[in-house]
């Protein structure tokens, strides 16, 4: 065991974030009334780039105009391997009220592209006399986001989470699928002629949960791009709350409920978590550091499980 204590991630919900196109503007009234966690609002793929200037005056009006409740507010910037990113950066931050939380960076590779982001926001900042500092979310979405995700995960004190983006992350990696994330149907193993699927997304998911977890970010299951696929969507959703990822992305309304759902522990499991606690608290009494919780061994380790959920679930009660 280190000596270090693994840090706390963010103490805020991101069950679900919500995209849209920032050239769209008929969209963030219903982004703001939804019932998503965050929300992002896109300057990047989802904007043509004969849109993008455009795209960036709708975001600054969108961010100053709406009521965003107690939303945790994104923008979606360029990728740093376009002419756009800059500007978005500057604009945005010269020009767009304090009610801003993010700016999320697409496609980083290396901790260096984090610190051009933060070097150059940090400038902005000081510059307007900006008085909340924003913080950074990044998107694992390439071979080199993948390979350096740890240093990436240490890069700034800005850093407060992380997605995996399976469709960029599939073309990087040179995957044979069009599909963004879910089952892929030639990613099986054979047993006595019996197909059996495996998930490709696993490694990567848990690399990005591994990083996250040792710096104190939040791991987050990018998009699903399916969205007439409630099942697939959960299942995939399922999994990556299992890994101990907090939440997806939406892509369309329909998907926030789904991730709302998955990503908020039933009842079930918060009741069965508190009487773990309540065990293992008698357990301590009686000077036992492990004891029998329905035919099954509870020990230490059983108490900060327990925590995890019940945490959670505090958290999403207090909103
Ligand atoms: N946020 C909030 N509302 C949305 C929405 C979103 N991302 N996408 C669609 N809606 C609204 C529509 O405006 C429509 O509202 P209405 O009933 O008041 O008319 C309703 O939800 C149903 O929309 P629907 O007709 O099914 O979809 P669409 O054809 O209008 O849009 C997409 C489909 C995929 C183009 C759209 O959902 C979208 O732009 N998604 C985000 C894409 C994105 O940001 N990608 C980048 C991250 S990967
Ligand atoms: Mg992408």
């Amino acid at each position: 065991m280190s000596f270090r204590i693994q840090p706390a991630a963010p103490a805020r919900l991101n069950r679900c974030q919500l995209f849209g196109p920032g050239s769209n503007t008929k969209l963030p009234p219903k982004m703001a009334s939804s019932a998503a966690d965050v929300i992002n609002l896109d300057l990047e793929d989802s904007v043509s780039p004969d849109d993008k200037a455009q795209a960036r005056k709708n975001v600054i009006e969108a961010i100053g105009d709406i009521d965003w409740g107690n939303k945790t507010l994104s923008v979606r910037i360029n990728g740093l391997d376009t002419p756009y990113w800059y500007r978005d950066v500057v604009d945005i931050l010269e020009q767009a009220g304090d009610r801003l939380d993010m700016i999320m960076i697409p496609k980083v590779g290396c901790a260096a592209d984090i610190y051009a982001v933060d070097a150059l926001v940090t400038a902005v900042e000081r510059a307007k006399g900006r008085s909340k500092p924003i913080s950074l979310e990044v998107i694992i979405e390439s071979a080199a986001g993948i390979a350096h995700v740890e240093e990436i995960a240490a890069a700034s004190p800005r850093l407060q989470a992380m997605s995996l983006g399976a469709a960029d992350f599939a073309a990087s990696m040179g995957m044979q699928t069009t599909g963004i994330g879910g089952t892929q149907e030639d990613y099986y193993m054979l047993h006595q002629g019996q197909k059996f699927w495996s998930d490709p997304w696993h490694w990567a998911q848990t690399a990005i949960v591994a990083a996250c977890r040792t710096h104190g970010l939040l791991p987050v299951d990018g998009p699903f791009g399916d969205f007439s696929d409630d099942d697939g969507f959960r299942a995939q959703a399922l999994r990556s709350a299992t890994l101990g990822m907090v939440g997806k992305w939406a892509i369309h309304p329909k998907q926030i409920a789904l991730a709302n759902e998955v990503f908020t522990p039933p009842d079930s499991k918060v009741a069965e978590a508190r009487e773990i606690l309540a065990a293992m608290e008698e357990a301590t009494r009686t000077g036992a550091g492990a004891t029998v919780y329905k035919g099954r061994l509870v020990d230490i380790a059983s108490i900060k499980q327990a925590e995890v959920i019940v945490k959670q679930s505090e958290m999403i009660a207090a909103g």
